[in-house]
């Protein structure tokens, strides 16, 4: 009799339709679309916003449906969105990682046969996914080392007057940050050699040097922390010169670098006011509007609203079991730049965009491709 009860239960459920199958597994035609799951790593950096709303939007524009979650900057946290867009019968993830504390939840998701793509952050000492989507990372460090090579006028700068630089860099547990910074000092390194650059703080020549790039990297590219970091060299190692220029890996931390530059009596009355060239990266309004008035020098423009829409085409492709993709306005990584995609365990497919170099002479270059609101971009006018 309890066994009877027991089948008669759950049969009623099943007929309730909890057991009618997943979104994912009636698939497009058949009832509700394909759900494509998102995880965002953090909110505190502007740009990851707008990726989420962008990526969001890119997918139901395909007819399929796109389910976001932020991070807040903790791999524990990411791992559990990434669970349950596996439990809700996710087709695809899209996932920019935290740090390879990911590996365990991508695993779970080939288990399941979910593809992944890694969008913009490679993610690290996995085997368990196939593609990768980003900007080329590299050329965004270089364009940091150029925009200090150009507003120091290195070229014609001689030792007898050398400039003073100090180094920074990103999160040491985003394997972007390393190619933004040797990207950067493939430009910088050759004008320390020469005795033109001197590096004010510790000196990794490229981000292989462990120890001392965890010295001037910034975890999880928290704004505060970059400023404190800035607030003592001015203190110790940068109070008796005068720095001209701060390599500064993204915007958030540029304007964190700033503000304690602004802030330190001393440095504003031997510098005269007069800010270090600083770089950055992201193209975010707030440092654009700095640029244009002079404080920050440079930034990256990396049109991410392209980024998502790329990564959508690529995901609708896999989805309708394409292995091959070829993405529109972007480039497949190949010959030397392969190993963009080597994640340590293989080598992913990437597919590239181009990042554009950001100064006072073209700030308006985001804007015109419609990355800032109207009125934002009527302030850059
Ligand atoms: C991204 C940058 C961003 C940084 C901090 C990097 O992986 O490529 O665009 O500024 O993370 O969120």
């Amino acid at each position: 009799m309890k066994k009877l009860c027991l089948v008669l239960a759950v049969l009623a459920f099943a007929g309730s339709g909890a057991f009618a199958g997943s979104d994912a597994e009636k698939g497009k035609g058949g009832g509700k679309a394909a759900l494509v799951g998102i995880a965002m790593p953090e909110t505190h950096v502007q740009r990851w916003q707008k990726d989420g709303a962008n990526l969001k939007a890119a997918v139901e524009k395909r007819g399929l449906r796109g389910d976001v979650a932020y991070g807040d900057a903790d791999q524990n946290q990411q791992n559990r969105q990434i669970q349950t867009f596996l439990t809700n019968g996710a087709k695809l993830l899209i996932v920019a990682n935290i740090n390879d504390g990911v590996a365990a939840a991508i695993a779970d998701a080939a288990r399941d046969k979910v593809p992944v793509i890694a969008y913009d952050r490679l993610i690290m000492n996995s085997g368990d996914y196939d593609y990768y989507i980003t900007f080329n990372n590299y050329k965004v460090g270089q364009f940091q080392g150029q925009g200090i090579e150009d507003g120091l006028q290195l070229k014609s700068a001689t030792p007898d007057n050398p400039k003073y630089i100090t180094l920074f860099a990103g999160s040491p547990t985003d394997n972007n940050a390393k190619f933004f910074f040797d990207g950067a000092m493939s430009v910088l390194n050759p004008y320390v050699k020469s005795g033109v650059l001197k590096v004010v703080g510790p000196y990794p020549e490229t981000s292989a040097d462990s120890s001392k790039f965890q010295q001037i990297a910034t975890e999880n590219w928290q704004a505060p922390i970059a400023k404190n970091r800035m607030e003592n060299l001015l203190n110790a190692d940068a109070a008796n010169v005068k720095l001209d220029a701060v390599l500064a890996p993204n915007d958030t931390l540029a304007r964190a670098i700033i503000e304690a530059c602004l802030a330190d009596a001393k440095y504003a009355a031997a510098s005269g006011g007069k800010l270090p060239i600083i770089t950055g990266q992201d193209a975010e309004f707030a440092s654009a509007l700095s640029i244009k008035n002079g404080q920050q020098y440079m930034t990256v423009f990396k049109d991410t609203n392209k980024l998502a829409e790329a990564a959508v085409a690529l995901a609708e492709q896999i989805i309708n079991g394409n292995t091959n993709p070829s993405i529109p306005g972007t480039v497949l990584a190949t010959g030397d730049l392969t190993s963009i995609g080597n994640t340590g365990k293989k080598t992913v497919k990437a597919y590239l965009l181009e990042p554009i170099i950001i100064k006072q002479n073209n700030v308006n270059v985001p804007a015109d491709a419609g990355f800032y609101s109207q009125q934002e971009a009527a302030q850059l006018k």
